[in-house]
């Protein structure tokens, strides 16, 4: 029987390249996101490869514990977690809608803590594999500095990294690996949901297949970080020296100039 890898925010970006990848990998797949259209696609793209579309709104409380059930009531195992819908915010904390800012925590958060405990119980559980099993987050470089404009989305993504190095230690020697994938600007839909394309103009990005292409790469090979390129590699030696203050004006910075 072939490992299963569900993966969140499907339907796009960094979240599409991974499907391909772990296809391609001999991984079956659940794929998530809210796109029933878009997941379609993907699952016609990737041809006669086993492929079970499951759409959820993850930034509804309880939409984890929904999404477990189904896979379970589905009769489905998953051996490979990834956590990887996300979005972001650009704009002055107080001014942007506490409602938004709200879901951003939970689907950023919320979903990704309640996914990974739900799944990891299982996981632990299950027989090893010639590939991997386990979880692999995607948080950002983001996480190692505070955001000025982006506050929460910064916060929510140290969250991530925080959470993710904290389970590494764990679950040493369980034979469940956990990787954080963290990318600088990536050339996806995230910047138009940020209302933050006057960033991404600014900055040197990837391509998403690259992105996850690296992501895939670290979590086979078990790495505990990984960071994809070398000019978001720099930044993140640079930030651990840095005093935060001057992190967070650099990102400041950013966003304004
Ligand atoms: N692009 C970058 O520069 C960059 C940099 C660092 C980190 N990241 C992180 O990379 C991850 C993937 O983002 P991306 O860049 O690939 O952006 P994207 O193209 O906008 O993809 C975001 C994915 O998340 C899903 N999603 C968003 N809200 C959701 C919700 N409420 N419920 C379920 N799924 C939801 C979207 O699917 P639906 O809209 O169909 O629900 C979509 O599949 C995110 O965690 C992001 O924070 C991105």
């Amino acid at each position: 029987m072939k490992p299963t890898a569900l993966i969140t925010g499907a339907s796009s970006g960094i979240g599409y390249e991974f499907s391909k990848l772990f296809a391609k990998a001999g991984y079956g797949l659940i794929i998530v996101a809210r796109s029933e259209d878009k997941l379609i696609k993907l699952k016609e793209e990737l041809g006669d490869h086993p492929v079970l579309i499951l759409t959820q709104d993850l930034s509804k409380p309880g939409a984890a514990k929904e999404l477990y059930e189904k896979v379970r009531q589905q009769g489905r195992t998953v051996e490979v977690l990834i956590n990887n819908a996300g979005f972001g915010l650009n704009g002055d904390f107080d001014e942007l809608a506490m409602e938004k800012q709200q879901e951003m925590i939970q689907v950023n958060i919320t979903a990704l803590t309640e996914l990974t405990h739900y799944f990891l119980k299982d996981m632990k559980n299950a027989p090893l594999f010639d590939i991997p099993k386990g979880v692999l987050n995607v948080a950002s470089t983001a996480a190692f500095q505070p955001g000025p404009k982006m506050a929460v989305y910064y916060a929510s993504k140290a969250y991530v990294l925080s959470f993710s190095e904290a389970l590494v230690e764990e679950l040493r020697g369980t034979g469940v690996t956990v990787s954080t994938l963290c990318p600088g600007a990536t050339e996806t839909n995230f910047f138009s949901t940020a209302q933050a394309d006057h960033i991404k103009l600014r900055n040197n990005t990837m391509s998403a297949e690259a992105v996850a292409r690296a992501g895939f790469l670290g979590f086979v090979k078990g790495k505990r970080v990984v960071i994809p390129g070398a000019v978001n590699k720099s930044g993140a030696y640079l930030a651990k020296f840095m005093p935060r203050s001057t992190g967070a004006k650099i990102a400041h910075y950013v966003d304004k100039s």
